[in-house]
C-alpha cells in the first residue's frame, strides 16, 4: 500500500497513544514498580518477562529480546508495515488521516535540520553560560544550582548581534535554515541578519522525545520585554507544547502534574524536589495543552501566580480543562507570590501542605468571591450569594449541589434556604415562579439568571420610590395593575423590594378576588429569605395615608424615578466596562467589537437620560 502518512501524523500517534494501554489490549499486564510485566506475545513463556515502561513508552522482552515502541509493537503484533501500523494506531486514537498526503520526506528532513540547529544552539548557549560569571551569579542568586541548570540545559546568549549567527554558519548551516529555526532575523533594510536573542538567559524548550524545539530568553535586568520566545516554526507550535514536559516524561510517575505560569516556576519547583511541573509558553492555554496535561498526569493541579492576572488566568484555564472532562485542583498561593517565590521562601514541606489543601473548582470560586465581597455588608452578601448560586447551578449532581449549599452556608453564615432559593431558582416552587414572571408586565420573562448590578447603596430617592411602589401594590390591587404595566420585577434593585414584588405578583395572580394583600401572609411567604428587617418593616407596615392625594400621578412620578435611576445604574456599568477595556489595552477582536457596542450604548443611554430631565 502506498503511504498516505506524514510526519505530523506519526508524531501525533506517538504523542497520543500510551503503550501500556495498547499492549493491555493484547495481554494482561501487572504493575511492578515503575514498569508493567506480562507474558510475552512473541514467544512462548510461563513466567512473565515481557516488560513495558510507561515512562519511556518502550517495551522489551527479556526472554526473546524483542523490543521497541508503540509502532513497532503494532507492526509485530498485527503483522503490518510501518505505515500501516501508524494508520492502525491513528485510527484507534481517532487521529484523522488526510487522504492523499504522503510521507513528506522533504519536510521530515527539513525538520531534522532545524532540530539539529536548535541542539547546536542550545549547546553553544550552555557553553556561554558556564563561562559567564555574571549569569552564573544571577542563577545562584535565584537559588538555581548546577544540577538544575544542567537538567534544564540553561544557557546564555551573549550581548552580540551576530554571535549565534556566526557560530552556526561556522558549523556549516545555511542562513535560511538558521532563520527557519527562529534564531536570527533579517535586518529591516535587508542588508543581512542579526541574532534574535542577545544578552539573555536561555531556556531551551525540549519535547518529550528530547528534541530542542525552541527557546525562551529572559533579560538579566528589568528591561523589556522580559521574555522573548522563539516564534512558531515548523518544529515549534506554542499551543501544542509545554515547558518541562521532557523532564516529566523521564522523572514523573504521572500521578500528578502541576501547571504553572512561568519557566522559572517549573525550574524552582524542580530544584526543590517537585519534578512534575510544567508551564505554558507565554500564550493563552489551549485544548491541545490540556490533552498533554491529561496524558502526563492523573491529577492535574493549577498553580498560577496569586495576583489579579493570575486569578483571571486560573479561572480561564480551569474552564478549559474542565471542558476537556477533567476536574483539576487549584493550589492557592499567598497573595502576590508565584510558585518560585513560595517554594524558595518557605520550602518543599510548606508547598506540599498547599498541595494537600488544594481546592476543587467550586471551592476555588467560593474562595475568590469571598475575597471579592465583604460578607458583613448586606448588599455584598447578596451579590456573593448570587455569584455562588450561578456556579452551583451548573453542577449536575443534586447531591453535590446540596453538599456545596451546606458548605457555602457554613462558610458565610448565609442561611441555607436563601442560597437554595438562589440556586434552584425557578425549579424551587416552580408553579408560582412562572406565574410571577408572567404577571409582570403581562409578558413571559425568560429569567436567564442575569444579575443586574445592585449598587452598594441605592440613592435615597431611588430606594424610597421602590419602597413606596411596593407599599402601594400591597395596599391596592388597582395600583398593582397600573404599576405592572410599567415595571418588571427586575426593575427593582433593592433586594427586599424585588423579592416582595415577586411574591406580590404570586399572591394577586393566585387569587383573583384579592383587592389588597395581608401583611402576615406576606411575611409567611418571606420565610427563608435573608431580609433586612428594617426595610421590610418600612414597606409592610408602612402607612399609605399620608401619600399625596393624586395617587395616579404619584405612581407615574415614582415609575419615572425608578426608570431614571436604572438608566443611571446601567450607564455606570457601561462606563466601568469601557474604562476596564481602556486600561487593559486588550486589542483582541472580540473586545474591540464590545468596545464599539458599549460606546453606542452609552450614547443611547445619555439620550434617554436627557429626556428624563
Ligand atoms: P512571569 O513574568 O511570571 O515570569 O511570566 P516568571 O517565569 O515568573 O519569571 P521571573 O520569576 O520573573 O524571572 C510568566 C511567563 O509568561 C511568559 C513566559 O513564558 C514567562 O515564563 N512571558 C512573560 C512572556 O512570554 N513574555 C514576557 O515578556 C513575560
Ligand atoms: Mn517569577
Amino acid at each position: 500500500m502506498s503511504g498516505m502518512i506524514n510526519d505530523d501524523i506519526i508524531e501525533k500517534v506517538n504523542d497520543s497513544s500510551d503503550l501500556v494501554d495498547i499492549v493491555s489490549k493484547y495481554l494482561s499486564l501487572k504493575r511492578t514498580g515503575g514498569n508493567y510485566v506480562g507474558l510475552c506475545p512473541f514467544h512462548n513463556e510461563k513466567t512473565p518477562s515481557f516488560t513495558v515502561s510507561k515512562t519511556k513508552q518502550l517495551f522489551h522482552c527479556f526472554g526473546c529480546g524483542e523490543g521497541g515502541d508503540a509502532i513497532s509493537f503494532i507492526m509485530k503484533m498485527e503483522n503490518l508495515s510501518f505505515i500501516d501500523a501508524v494508520k492502525f494506531l491513528a485510527r484507534e486514537q481517532g487521529i484523522p488521516l488526510e487522504e492523499g498526503s504522503s510521507i513528506d520526506k522533504e519536510l521530515i528532513s527539513q525538520k531534522e535540520k532545524i532540530y539539529e540547529i536548535n541542539r547546536e544552539a542550545a549547546r553553544f548557549y550552555y557553553y556561554n553560560l558556564i563561562n559567564n560569571e555574571k549569569t552564573l551569579k544571577y542563577l545562584k542568586d535565584r537559588n538555581i544550582n548546577r544540577k538544575t541548570l544542567n537538567r534544564f540545559g540553561l544557557g546564555y546568549a551573549v550581548d552580540s548581534w551576530n554571535s549565534i549567527y556566526r557560530y552556526l554558519q561556522g558549523k556549516g548551516y545555511s542562513v535560511e535554515d538558521i532563520e527557519k529555526a527562529g534564531l536570527i532575523a533579517r535586518r529591516r533594510d535587508g542588508s543581512g541578519y542579526y541574532d534574535k536573542f542577545r544578552n539573555r538567559l536561555m531556556f531551551p524548550i525540549i519535547d518529550t522525545r528530547g528534541r530542542v524545539i525552541g527557546f525562551g530568553g529572559r533579560v538579566l535586568d528589568d528591561s523589556m520585554p522580559k521574555y522573548l520566545n522563539t516564534q512558531d516554526t515548523i518544529v515549534f507550535t506554542k499551543g501544542n507544547n509545554l515547558y518541562g514536559l521532557n523532564l516529566i516524561k523521564d522523572h514523573s510517575n504521572r500521578e500528578r502534574i502541576i501547571l504553572v505560569e512561568g519557566y522559572m516556576d517549573v525550574i524552582a519547583l524542580f530544584g526543590n524536589g517537585i519534578d512534575y511541573g510544567v508551564a505554558g509558553l507565554g500564550t493563552a492555554f489551549t485544548p491541545n495543552q490540556v490533552k498533554l496535561l491529561k496524558r502526563y498526569g492523573k491529577e492535574i493541579y493549577i498553580c498560577y501566580d496569586s495576583d489579579t492576572a493570575g486569578i483571571k488566568a486560573t479561572m480561564k484555564t480551569l474552564k478549559l480543562i474542565r471542558k476537556e472532562g477533567v476536574e483539576p485542583k487549584i493550589i492557592v498561593l499567598p497573595s502576590g507570590k508565584d510558585p518560585d517565590d513560595f517554594i524558595n521562601e518557605y520550602g518543599l514541606k510548606e508547598f506540599q501542605k498547599l498541595l494537600d489543601e488544594s481546592l476543587n473548582h467550586i471551592e476555588y470560586e467560593i474562595y475568590i468571591y469571598k475575597k471579592k465581597y465583604d460578607l458583613s455588608d448586606v448588599e455584598d452578601k447578596i451579590k456573593f450569594t448570587k455569584e455562588i448560586a450561578k456556579t452551583l447551578r451548573g453542577l449536575k449532581s443534586p447531591i453535590e449541589k446540596d453538599v456545596y449549599i451546606d458548605k457555602v452556608s457554613m462558610d458565610t453564615g448565609i442561611s441555607r434556604e436563601a442560597i437554595q432559593k438562589e440556586v434552584l431558582g425557578k425549579k424551587f416552587n416552580s408553579s408560582t415562579t412562572i406565574r410571577r414572571d408572567k404577571y409582570i408586565n403581562g409578558k413571559y420573562r425568560d429569567n436567564k439568571n442575569e444579575i443586574k448590578p445592585i449598587k452598594t447603596v441605592l440613592e435615597p430617592a431611588h430606594l424610597t420610590a421602590e419602597k413606596t411602589l411596593v407599599k402601594m401594590m400591597i395596599k391596592n390591587r388597582n395600583y398593582y395593575n397600573i404599576i405592572k404595566e410599567h415595571l418588571t420585577m427586575e426593575d427593582f434593585f433593592n433586594y427586599e423590594c424585588r423579592t416582595l414584588v415577586g411574591i406580590i405578583c404570586d399572591e394577586y395572580g393566585n387569587n383573583q378576588e384579592l383587592v389588597e394583600l395581608d401583611s402576615s401572609n406576606l411575611l409567611e411567604d418571606l420565610k427563608g429569605y435573608e431580609m433586612d428587617v428594617n426595610i421590610l418593616g418600612q414597606i409592610i407596615d408602612g402607612n399609605t395615608e399620608f401619600l399625596p392625594e393624586d395617587r395616579i400621578k404619584l405612581i407615574d412620578d415614582l415609575v419615572k424615578t425608578i426608570k431614571y435611576y436604572n438608566l443611571k445604574i446601567e450607564r455606570e456599568r457601561v462606563t466601568k466596562r469601557i474604562q476596564e477595556i481602556e486600561s487593559s489595552r486588550d486589542s483582541e477582536e472580540g473586545v474591540v467589537e464590545e468596545f464599539k457596542l458599549l460606546c453606542l450604548k452609552l450614547t443611547e443611554l445619555d439620550k434617554k437620560l436627557k429626556s428624563h430631565i
